[in-house]
This record gives C-alpha cells, structure tokens and sequence, in this order.
C-alpha cells in the first residue's frame, strides 16, 4: 500500500479560535490536518450527520469543532484536568446556533471503560502522546500541530513537558523500557489497553484514524508511527490507508542564470529544526495519518 501525500495541511492555525488557555497544550491537532481527515471520512460515508466520533486522547477538543459544525455527537476522554477545563471552554466559545452537533469531554482515563457501551461509536480519531517523555533526552510530546502558535516542529522540544501533565497513567509518562526481560514496556502495555477499549466502542463498519509522527531522540530518528501501527495490528485492527501531511510544499526548483536548478520550497518547521537538518540531522517531512478497520475474528 503507497501512501497517499496531503500538501497544504500546516498553513492554517487556531488563532482566535480558541480560548487562550488551550494554547498552552504542546500536543493539539493541526486544523488542516483536522480538516482533511473530516473530508475523506465524508467522502467515504465514513461520517453522517448524527455519528459518534470519539477520541480518547481528547486533549483540548480542538477536533470537536468540526464536529459542531457538521451536526456530529463527539465525545472525548482526556486525563489531565487542566486540558479538560480547557475542552469545555472551547465549547462554549463554539455555541452559535448553526452548529448542530454535540461536544462532551470527560475527565478520565482511556484505559478504563469510562461507563461508555460497546459498539456505540462509528469513528475513533485520535493523536497519541509520544513514549517516555519525562525521562529521554531530546525532543518530546506528540505534536503540537498549531503552525502558527508553534510551528509543528517545535512541539518535540522536552520544554514541551511542564505543559503536557503528570497524572498517573498519562500515556506520555509511560516508559518504554521493559522493566524485566521478556516483559511489555509500560507504553505497550498502557497503549494496548486503551486501543482495546477503542475496539470495544466502535461498532463492526466503523473506522479508527490515528495522527501521529516520527520524532528525533538523542539525535536518531524514533519510528514512532510505525509503532503505533504496530500497536494498533496487536489490538485487533488492520490499517487500510497510510497518508502523509506533509511539512512541506510539492518541491519546486529554482533556475539561476547559468541553469543550474536549486531546489527552493516551503517547510513548515521551526527554523531550529531547519537548522538542524541542514546541518545532517535527520529529516522529518510529514506527519502520518492512518486509517484502520477492525480486524475480524475468524
Ligand atoms: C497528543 S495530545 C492530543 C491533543 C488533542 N488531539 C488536541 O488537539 O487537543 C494527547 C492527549 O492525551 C492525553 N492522555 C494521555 N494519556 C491518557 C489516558 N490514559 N487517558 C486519557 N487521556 C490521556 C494527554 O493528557 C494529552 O492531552
């Protein structure tokens, strides 16, 4: 399966349309990259007006907008109190009278069933925290995805970490050493937990679709997609699309008088990661979105 390349997702931002303490959260989605997941779920029939949406690392509920405004019931569960007060501020910023949909974000942990039935859920969207974050070196959380606030890049700085929270069970705490030979690191573990849960709430037709990234630690690229998806194949799902939102534009050349073409394109990272890649860092063009459905049992 090649994946699919989404260009023009990092143009966007969340100015003013969120309230000022949800800028604060290092991890939230892109819009654009909101926007275009929405899109082919649409497209594909994935969502109707009336669906269920649920996202269990619901963060600041950035992805319940779109959902307002398309008339879909989203639900997310969120483990830290501060993102979740954050959430319910953005819904009551969102209240106009054309959208027609539902937004509610509970305070709890997605490892556990949170009193939600099973199949009641017809897409699972999320974007999961990175592994280990409070005790690696190098670059941290997942991504905060708001180019204009923090260009996506910036996101994987460990400054990123006061931000994120601490509570017991934050999956962005979780190590992912295996404290004993032969048994799950604490990520694989937590991570499997919660992915079950998502396998039990959605219902047999539905979709889940992950964001997630690539990230650099002590100066090596980490294949934290690929892991996920690793994850998610361990839980019972199979993934079915593989897009890349990419940080940069389609490459263009530049043509100087004597006809030598240099390449020339925008990239949507902070200039300390542009820095570092010209320098040979290794290079992080896109984010990944996946989309999987369930497994069936034979
Ligand atoms: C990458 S952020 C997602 C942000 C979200 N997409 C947004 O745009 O606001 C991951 C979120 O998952 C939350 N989280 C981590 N472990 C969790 C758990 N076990 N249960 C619920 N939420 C969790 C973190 O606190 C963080 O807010």
């Amino acid at each position: 399966m090649s994946p699919q390349e989404w260009y023009g997702c990092f143009r966007h931002s969340w100015q003013n349309l969120l309230v000022p303490e949800a800028f604060q959260h290092p991890g939230k989605y892109n819009r654009g990259v909101l926007d275009r997941i929405y899109d082919a779920l649409q497209e594909a029939s994935y969502l109707r007006p009336g669906y269920t949406i649920h996202d269990p690392f619901g963060g600041v509920g950035t992805a319940a907008r779109r959902a307002l405004a398309a008339g879909y019931y989203w639900q997310g569960v969120e483990i830290e109190a501060l993102h979740v007060a954050a959430a319910r501020a953005n819904f009551r910023l969102w209240q106009e009278p054309w959208m027609q949909g539902t937004a509610v974000m509970f305070h709890g942990d997605s490892r556990e069933d949170n009193g939600l039935g099973p199949e009641s859920v017809d897409v699972v969207m999320g974007s999961p925290p990175y592994d280990d974050l409070l005790n690696s070196s190098g670059e941290g959380p997942s991504a905060r995805h708001d180019s204009k606030h923090h260009r996506p890049e910036n996101s994987r700085k460990l400054s990123s970490a006061p931000n994120y929270g601490a509570t017991p069970g934050n999956l962005a705490l979780a190590s992912s050493r295996p404290r004993r030979p032969g048994e799950l690191p604490e990520f694989d573990r937590d991570a499997l937990l919660i992915l079950g849960q998502c396998r039990r709430l959605l219902r047999p037709a539905g979709i889940a679709v992950w964001v997630t990234k690539d990230y650099i630690r002590d100066g090596r690229r980490v294949p934290f997609s690929d892991r996920w998806e690793a994850l998610c194949a361990r839980a019972g799902f199979v993934c079915v699309q593989r897009v890349r939102a990419m940080l940069i534009d389609p490459p263009a050349f530049q043509l100087a008088l004597d006809g030598t073409a240099t390449p020339a394109y925008k990239q949507y990272k902070s200039q300390w990661r542009r820095d570092a890649e010209s320098k040979g860092a290794p290079r992080i063009d896109h984010e990944d979105v996946r989309f999987f459905v369930k497994r069936t049992e034979n």
